[in-house]
């Protein structure tokens, strides 16, 4: 039988960003496109039918939230996570990178610093800027193939009378990471007593590969709760990126408040019928479409891996969550501008350069592997046949 998500779907019948030219190039069009993070994979059926229905109706004035979305959510985190959420605790928010912003706009001054673990997501750091906040840098430390927080330089930049937040990416793009309750709750101890805020950004909290379990970092207890800011949104988790907001968890009654006194002064308010009508169909009846995903996931990164171990000069960093893959080209010895020329022009793939996430990520590039297996396949002997001829 063949397996749905093995369906090759034009993307280019849409602007998609992940083949799109502002993305690729003009001269990039006919790459491997594996940077942009989303999946290649049509959203669950019960999105499908309930976006039908929704545009059956045929009118589209405004809305409210339908009453079916909070529980519909906070039923998704209690049995997919094991984390009971108070739904009066959630505010609803456009997307995660504006709830980045506000919170860092709220609860830090001008000249204040937020901690990020690079490398990390790339955006942290443009939000940092564009809100005249201080970057401070705790980078992870990569050993033996396998990446950690730094505790010691965590507990050192926290006390830094600067610092006041940090960002916290779980699970880790791009590094895939899933951290674990230890290491969450050792953060959170370090950061609680330094009076840094946490703001946990868990967009990729859906997608991890087993023996690895997600864990909200809100939900390691009421003071770890209390002393953070949670970031949600089922984009990633359904592939619905385009048709969707984002959630924003907080227990601390004060934070809440103003975080919606701001909400309310920058008027994000507006519900858009058809992310309403996918999110609460993606929360209520998505499970069974992402199980399948996620065993595909799985199949793609032994691709990647049976690859890459043919291929002495490139290393993986095993992903314990994520559609995103980490590799090492290090030992190739090119600078970042070259290694980017070489994987476009030799390998013919367009993956987004390491040096994004960070100084740290020199050397290295972010795979994304949501896409069908034929297509990673033919992607993968690509770039094993550029290595061959350079070496
Ligand atoms: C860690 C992380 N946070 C946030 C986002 C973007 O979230 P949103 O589209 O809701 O702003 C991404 C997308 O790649 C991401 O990887």
């Amino acid at each position: 039988m063949t397996n749905p998500l093995d369906q090759d779907i034009n993307r280019r019948e849409v602007p998609a960003l992940k083949v799109h030219r502002m993305v690729l190039g003009a001269d990039g069009m006919g790459l491997f496109p594996a940077g942009v993070a989303d999946m290649d994979f049509k959203a669950p059926q019960p999105v499908l039918t309930a976006l039908q229905k929704r545009l059956d109706h045929a009118v589209f004035g405004y809305e409210a939230m339908p009453d079916e979305l909070m529980p519909a959510l906070t039923g998704w985190l209690a049995t997919r996570h094991d984390w009971d959420v108070d739904a009066s605790h959630i505010l609803r928010s456009p997307n995660i990178l504006n709830t980045l912003a506000i919170a860092a706009s709220i609860f830090t001054k001008a000249g204040e610093g937020v901690i990020v673990q690079p490398p990390v997501f790339f955006d942290f750091y443009d939000i940092l800027k564009e809100n005249n906040r201080v970057l401070l840098s705790n980078p992870l430390i990569l050993k033996d193939g396998r990446y950690t927080m730094d505790f010691d330089g965590l507990e050192q930049l926290a006390s830094d009378a600067k610092a006041k937040m940090i960002y916290l990416c779980n699970p880790h793009n791009p590094i895939g990471r899933v951290w674990t309750r230890a290491e969450l709750a050792k953060l959170g101890d370090i950061c609680a007593r330094h009076n840094v805020l946490v703001v946990s950004d868990e967009i990729h909290g859906d997608i991890t590969f087993e023996g690895h379990d997600y864990t909200p970092f809100a939900s390691l207890g009421p003071d770890y709760a209390q002393n953070a800011i949670t970031c949600l949104s089922p984009a990633k988790s359904f592939n619905i990126a385009a048709c969707c907001s984002a959630f924003t968890v907080i227990s601390d009654d004060a934070r809440r408040n103003a975080f919606q006194v701001e909400n309310s002064r920058l008027t994000v308010n507006k519900n858009n019928a058809f992310a309403s009508a996918a999110m609460t169909a993606a929360y209520s009846e998505g499970g069974p479409w992402l199980d399948d995903v996620l065993s595909y996931l799985a199949g793609n990164v032994a691709l990647v891996r049976d690859q890459i171990a043919t291929l002495p000069d490139v290393e993986m960093i095993e992903p314990e969550g994520t559609f995103l893959m980490w590799l090492d080209f290090r030992k190739l010895g090119l600078t970042p501008d070259e290694l980017t020329k070489f994987l476009r022009t030799r390998a013919g793939w367009a993956v987004t350069r390491g040096q994004a996430f960070g100084v740290e990520g020199e050397g290295f590039a972010r795979l994304n592997i949501a896409c069908t297996k034929a297509k990673l396949t033919s992607a993968l002997q690509q770039l094993s046949a550029a290595i061959t001829q350079i070496l």
